[in-house]
């Protein structure tokens, strides 16, 4: 493969870390922090239209995060549903198709059900993408394509001699979506948390000390840029 000279990102992912800490620092409380971080999603999204991104994925909940006091998740899967209210007009105006990855069966059905309505009155657009990783974890995610691959197996629909990469790609979430070409994290933390294991394998990543509730169309389009001076080579010299 010869050497590529990026014009996209055609994928962005992000890990929108931080919200805690800046409301913290604000002397709120944590909610806050994960109420003005749902405001930098609109503004992320803004910049995608702005930028040609065509996919966005955020990690918005990972299947960890359960763990949380009861609170707080309560407080995030009723973000969740009003974040989704408020936007779905700002989706259709943009032509975004609103998709979700993860254990959404974990998610408690107001908010799975707000997030099916949603996906269903977006399901016709193809020029955009919001991704939403919720109750997502990347090992998890394999684990899942491999328990539907061996059931598959089982059943006789799949040779277990012919089970290769594209197999396994094939069984993910969403297996149509493009691999992300560009993994932010904010907050000043340099590590995956689990997030898109299997499809960030070729992504550049760009780290950013700003918190995610900060985070507007600026810093967006300062990832990008970066990511254009860089030289991809999957694997080959260049
Ligand atoms: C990480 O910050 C953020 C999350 C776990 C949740 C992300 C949620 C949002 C951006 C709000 C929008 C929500 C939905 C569901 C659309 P943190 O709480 O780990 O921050 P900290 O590391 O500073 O404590």
């Amino acid at each position: 493969m010869t050497s590529t000279a990026p014009a996209g990102p055609r994928h962005v992912a992000i890990i929108m870390d931080g919200n805690g800490r800046w409301a913290r620092r604000k002397g709120l409380p944590r909610l806050r922090g994960h109420e003005a971080g749902a405001e930098s999603i609109s503004a992320a999204l803004r910049a995608c239209r702005d930028l040609g991104i065509q996919y966005l994925t955020l990690y918005a909940f990972s299947v960890e995060n359960w763990v949380r006091p009861k609170a707080e998740v309560a407080g995030l899967m009723a973000l969740l549903r009003r974040f989704l209210r408020a936007r779905e007009k700002e989706l259709h105006a943009n032509r975004t198709r609103l998709r979700a990855i993860g254990r959404i069966g974990d998610l408690p059905a107001p908010a799975r059900k707000e997030l099916q309505r949603v996906m269903d009155s977006t399901a016709h657009f193809t020029e955009r993408h919001l991704v939403l990783a919720l109750s997502y974890g990347g090992r998890a995610e394999i684990a899942d394509a491999a328990r539907r691959i061996a059931a598959r197996a089982k059943a006789g629909e799949i040779d277990p001699a012919s089970v290769d990469e594209a197999t396994i790609a094939a069984h993910l979430y969403a297996p149509d979506i493009p691999d992300p070409d560009l993994m932010i994290r904010t907050s000043g933390e340099i590590r995956l948390s689990n997030f898109l294991l299997w499809q960030l394998s070729y992504a550049e990543f760009y780290f950013t000390p700003t918190l995610w509730p900060d985070f507007r169309e600026a810093d967006l389009a300062a990832a990008v840029e970066e990511y254009r001076r860089r030289h991809r080579r999957f694997g080959d010299i260049g």
